[in-house]
C-alpha cells in the first residue's frame, strides 16, 4: 500500500502527470513487440538523456551495442535462456549493456580538471571492474528511463550467458555484458501480469 494516494502523489511531482504515468506509473516492460522500425535519431536521443545520469567521478562505464545485423543478433541470442530468445529476435532494436572494465582509460575525457587521479585506479583492477559494474548498473536504469521518455518500450534481461554474448561482440577487450534490453513498441499480448512493488512502510525507513 502507498502512504499517498496518485493524486497526492502528482501533486508533489515537478513533472505532469501525463510524463509521470509514461516514465512510471504506467510505463511496462515489454515481452513482444510490433514491426514499428525505431529511428537511429531515437536511439542517439536514448544515450544522450542516458548520459546525463551521475555516476561515480562521472566515470560512465555503460557501453551500450546496438545490434543491427541479423547475423551477430542470431548469434548474440543464441546464448540466451530458450525463453527470451523470441523476444530478442523480434524487437525492432537490440541493446547488449557493457561495463567497460577499464574505465580509467577515458579519464581525462570524463574528469578533465584532474586527469591525474586516474593513478589511484591504474594498478587495482579488481575494484576498477566492482566499481565498472556499479556504476554500470546504475546507468542501465537511467538507459531504461531514457527508452520510455523517447516513447519506447524496454524489455531489460538478465537470463543469458555474459561470457558467451562477451564472445560474439566484446571479444579482445576489457567490455563485459551484463544485460540485453529489447527496444520498441509493444506487439500482441506484450504484458505479463502487473507484479506487486513493496510499499513505503517496508522499503523505507526514517530515522
Ligand atoms: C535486470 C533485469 C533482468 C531481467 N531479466 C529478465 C529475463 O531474463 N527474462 C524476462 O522475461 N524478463 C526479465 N526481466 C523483466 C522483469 O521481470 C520485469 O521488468 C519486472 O517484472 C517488472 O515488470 P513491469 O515493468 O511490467 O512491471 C528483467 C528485468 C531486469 C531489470
Amino acid at each position: 500500500m502507498s502512504l499517498q494516494t496518485t493524486e497526492a502523489i502528482y501533486s508533489n511531482l515537478a513533472i505532469d502527470s501525463e510524463t509521470a504515468d509514461k516514465l512510471f506509473f504506467e510505463a511496462r516492460t515489454a515481452n513482444t513487440f510490433s514491426t514499428e522500425a525505431v529511428s537511429e535519431e531515437a536511439l542517439e536521443a536514448i544515450y544522450e538523456l542516458t548520459k546525463m545520469g551521475p555516476t561515480m567521478m562521472n566515470n560512465q562505464p555503460l557501453r551500450i551495442t546496438w545490434v543491427k545485423s541479423p547475423e551477430i543478433r542470431e548469434a548474440v541470442v543464441a546464448h540466451m535462456l530458450e525463453g527470451n530468445r523470441a523476444k530478442s529476435l523480434d524487437a525492432p532494436a537490440l541493446a547488449v549493456l557493457s561495463y567497460d572494465a577499464n574505465w580509467h582509460e577515458q579519464f581525462a575525457e570524463f574528469f578533465p580538471h584532474a586527469p591525474e587521479r586516474k593513478a589511484m585506479f591504474d594498478d587495482d583492477a579488481v575494484s576498477r571492474a566492482e566499481i565498472a559494474k556499479n556504476n554500470a548498473w546504475l546507468q542501465a536504469g537511467y538507459f531504461i528511463m531514457a527508452v520510455r521518455a523517447a516513447g519506447l518500450y524496454a524489455g531489460p534481461m538478465g537470463g543469458f550467458n555474459p561470457a558467451g554474448v562477451d564472445s560474439v561482440i566484446n571479444e579482445g577487450t576489457a567490455h563485459h555484458t551484463f544485460m540485453i534490453v529489447n527496444v520498441g513498441t509493444p506487439g500482441e499480448n506484450p504484458w505479463f501480469d502487473r507484479l506487486p512493488r513493496l510499499s513505503a512502510e517496508t522499503a523505507t525507513k526514517t530515522v
